[in-house]
């Protein structure tokens, strides 16, 4: 993959891998990603996972043309991207390593060098020239280890972005972005939304054309959609409208109930409803869920005085990547002291901004016809705005009486001006007909 003329890209594909970081399954396997850029000087930007090395050194070689490298830049010291400077060191002895202090601490930890005799220090502000090119490197503590950088090169307005702009899947896979982004995103970095508002917010006094990220492929074309869903995930925003479901189901009781509040919503017109059960399905797909949308729904059964495992499992991985905004309604069952509801709403007390709904259905061991009720309830309140919302628009309309002209409300009158959605009584007191010119004051609402 050419990047540019002087930007290389040396990474590998991992397909032998079964978790990624030891939780997290990745089913198109992963990809590390390795960069060298060459010029005067050469920097190499990263290693790759310990099970590549040999292939990734065969990369690097290949783009070399004999010469050796000067730098190798350690923005991140996990060792899916650290593993290999050792092999890097020994084989280009002069080689000088580049990386935070942070780092080089960790870099004795983990392999059990610092290379105080060989290396350069660097914080946030500092920069290295390498000739035509010229390395910014910007202090990315927690994005998603402290000892981050990283780099700004400006000649070329690359942003080699560390986890950053990551994604899971190796990068010989067609995949969506968004998709295994957003997983990787809320179950690696979730929980630093803060420092990763304070990175977007450094990043916009640059300009950008490509993004080199650790994970996933190079970025280089509609920047602003990316960058876009970076503030809305770390800003814990919205992304889409709808409705979460994470329920856990014992005899198949607890799932009837959130199947029949699936059907509700669905019919008040909501826009997405995501169904998962915590025991089958990925956790991690749960969790991304939890986050795209507005509101959520936790259905569980009591179990030994607390609530069902997986829940717990759940709520917990929630309130440690940093849940909040968010309406959340609870669905419990409980054949003889049901408690599942206090308990997740106690849980779910360390996660800023949650607005319970105020119906909570309370199952004893199979739905009554009450329950039913309830759930419908739960939906009416879930669904609410977007039933509001298409009922408000449906059907209202308004007739001219000299020519017969319709006003829709739902359509409204775009060629004038007045957006779709605007009710009669809000269009302004000079509009008239599009058709004979006549006043408001002319017009009947259609029965
Ligand atoms: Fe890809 Fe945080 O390592």
């Amino acid at each position: 993959m050419k990047i540019s003329d002087s930007i290389k890209y040396i990474g590998v594909n991992d397909h032998e891998i079964d978790l990624f970081e030891g939780q997290y399954d990745v089913p198109n396997g992963m990809a590390y990603n390795s960069y060298v850029i060459i010029d005067e000087k050469i920097a190499v930007f990263d290693t790759v996972d310990a099970r590549f090395g040999e292939e990734w050194k065969a990369n690097l070689k290949a783009m070399l043309d004999g010469r050796e490298p000067d730098y190798l830049i350690v923005q991140h010291m996990e060792p899916d991207h650290s593993s290999n400077i050792n092999l890097f060191c020994d084989e280009f002895p002069k080689a000088t390593v580049v990386a935070s202090e942070r780092a080089f601490i960790m870099m004795k930890q983990f392999f059990g060098r610092d290379y105080a005799d060989r290396r350069i220090v660097i914080k946030d502000g500092d920069t290295l020239g390498l000739g035509k090119h010229t390395l910014n490197f910007i202090g990315a503590a927690m994005i998603h280890w402290p000892e981050v950088m990283m780099t700004y090169e400006s000649s070329e307005k690359v942003l080699f972005s560390a986890d950053g702009f990551g994604k899971f899947g190796a990068l010989d896979v067609d995949e969506d972005w968004a998709c295994e982004a957003r997983r990787y995103y809320f179950g690696i970095v979730g929980k630093y939304g803060a420092q990763v508002q304070k990175l977007l917010s450094k990043a916009s006094g640059l300009e950008i054309k490509t993004i080199c990220p650790l994970h996933g492929p190079v970025l280089n074309e509609d920047l602003g959609y990316y960058i876009d869903l970076y503030n809305t995930w770390s800003s814990y925003g919205v992304e889409s409208e709808g409705v979460a479901i994470a329920y856990t189901s014992v005899y198949g009781n607890t799932k009837k109930a959130v199947e029949l509040l699936a059907d509700e919503l669905r019919a008040l017109g909501c826009p997405k409803v995501a169904l998962s059960d915590l025991a089958r399905d990925d956790m991690s797909e749960a969790l991304e869920d939890a986050f795209r949308y507005g509101k959520l729904v936790l259905a569980t059964t009591t179990y030994s005085g607390d609530i069902f495992p997986f829940m717990h499992n759940f709520i917990h991985a929630l309130a440690e990547h940093g849940y909040q905004k968010r309406t959340v309604g609870i669905i419990e069952n409980g054949s003889w002291a049901p408690t599942a509801a206090k308990k997740m709403k106690a849980m779910l007390a360390e996660c800023r901004d949650i607005t319970f709904t105020d119906t909570t259905v309370t199952i004893r061991s199979a739905m009554t016809d009450a329950n039913r009720e309830e759930i419908k309830k739960l939906a009416l309140e879930l669904a609410g705005e977007y039933n509001k919302t298409e009922s408000e628009n449906k059907g209202v309309k308004y007739v001219c009486e000299i020519c017969g002209y319709e006003y829709d409300e739902a359509a409204g009158d775009p060629d004038n001006g007045i957006p779709a959605g605007t009710k009669f009584e809000d269009l302004p007191e000079d509009w008239c007909c599009p058709l004979c010119g006549v006043g408001k004051e002319n017009f009947k609402k259609e029965e």
